[in-house]
């Protein structure tokens, strides 16, 4: 089972860009403007739920992509209220309880595209293709708002079935199998922080990283992460966009959750995993890095136990078999390709606002996919505007 390590994936979670913000978010409107900027942003902008908006451009990047203090005055944790939406990613989460995004979860690609070069500066195409990725399978095409966990109502009126604008937490979608924190859907629950496999984070980065999660650590614990849901889940599925996230994901933990100001031999503490994973929040005094970021080290993550995407065949556990025509690092427009066809799957006849913003939103992603990618072919499955 081998592949050759590759670096686009840059791209697919994720590569760089640059704004120096004097505060993060200059299209979010509020009334009382000064208090949420000290404070992050409350809730979404629900105002905009049931009203079809014409889906902007993506943000570039910030001005100013150095090194900055972001657990600051103006970005307190705080508590979830009720009604606050979490779901599967620990970076959105605690950009979230830090108001980096709407507190309440839900949020429009221009704030979360915004947040994660802020917060965590990720790279601006990076950003891009991982945030448009996320909104056209998950989010609401009419009213350009994404939950980062479950379906809820502040999204607006859902979409025409197929299409569920259900939110990050939607299985097989985004969110996929052998997840480092969240167990597989199989056993209930895709998308909480699960304390069983953090011990398993936990003991891998004791027995390979000396106590810190690293990219060795990564390596060893994507290919056991593997192997447990092989033995384990008869439904596991590990292809095309779950594929290329598994890995990308594995590197995040060291490339956004380390100090900034830790430049060589970066490594995670446990205390600041649990921090993040567990509890949504920045470690006391953390500064972002001091460059933008993506998927470096996934070449090392990969090289470890190279591994060919494919699934459990008919739902029998330690029934491994290997999918030649799924997306790879080998064949990464393949990737494209099952994500567009996946979006007319489902909207397979859209109209007025939802297919425009279906038209603009392939268009957005498609610029950062050709940048990360480079040479696939462009679809237009609903013509063009
Ligand atoms: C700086 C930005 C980001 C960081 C640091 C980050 C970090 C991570 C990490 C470490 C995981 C693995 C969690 C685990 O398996 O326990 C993860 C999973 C995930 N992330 Fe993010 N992420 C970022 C941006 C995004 C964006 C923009 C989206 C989509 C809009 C997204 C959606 C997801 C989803 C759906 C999962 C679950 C995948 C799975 O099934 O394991 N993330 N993220």
């Amino acid at each position: 089972m081998l592949l050759k390590p590759f670096t686009f994936l840059a791209a697919l979670l994720f590569t760089l860009g640059s704004l120096s913000i004097s505060f993060a978010f200059p299209n979010f409107q509020a009334p009382n403007g000064d208090l949420l900027r000290r404070q992050g942003i409350e809730d979404s902008t629900v105002s905009q739920a049931g009203h079809g908006v014409d889906a902007p451009p993506p943000p570039g990047p910030p001005s100013f992509t150095g090194l900055k203090l972001v657990n600051d005055r103006d970005h307190p944790w705080k508590p979830l209220r009720k009604g606050d939406v979490r779901g599967p990613c620990p970076g959105l989460n605690t950009l979230a309880s830090h108001g980096y995004l709407p507190r309440d979860g839900v949020a429009t690609p221009t704030q979360i595209v915004n947040a994660i070069q802020e917060g965590l500066n990720m790279e601006n195409t990076a950003a891009i293709l991982a945030t448009y990725l996320g909104h056209l399978l998950n989010g609401n095409q009419v009213t350009d708002l994404l939950s980062i966990g479950g379906k809820t109502p502040k999204t607006g009126p859902p979409p025409p079935a197929p299409a569920h604008a259900g939110g990050l937490n939607v299985h097989g979608t985004f969110e996929g199998d052998a997840g480092l924190t969240r167990a597989d859907e199989f056993f209930g629950d895709n998308h909480s922080f699960n304390q069983t496999l953090f011990d398993k984070l936990v003991d891998f980065s004791n027995r390979y990283g000396g106590g810190f999660y690293n990219y060795t650590v990564a390596g060893e614990l994507r290919y056991s992460r593997i192997q447990d849901s092989i033995a384990t889940n008869p439904q596991f599925s590990f292809k095309n966009v779950r594929y290329i996230t598994a890995y990308g994901e594995t590197v995040f933990p060291v490339n956004f959750f380390v100090d900034g100001r830790v430049t060589t031999d970066r490594k995670l503490s446990m205390e600041d995993a649990a921090s993040f994973f567990r509890d949504m929040r920045f470690p006391p005094d953390f500064h972002r890095s001091d460059h933008p970021v993506s998927n470096q080290g996934v070449d090392q993550v990969i090289a470890a136990h190279s591994w060919l995407p494919g699934g459990n065949a008919d739902g029998k556990v330690n029934n491994y078999v290997v999918d030649p025509t799924s997306a790879d690092f080998e064949h990464r427009c393949r990737l494209y390709d099952r994500v567009v066809e996946g979006v007319v799957g489902l909207y397979p006849s859209p109209t007025g606002i939802l297919k425009r913003n279906l038209i603009k939103n392939l268009q957005y992603w498609y610029t950062a996919v050709n940048v990360s990618l480079g040479g696939c072919t462009q679809l237009f499955p609903f013509g063009q505007l």
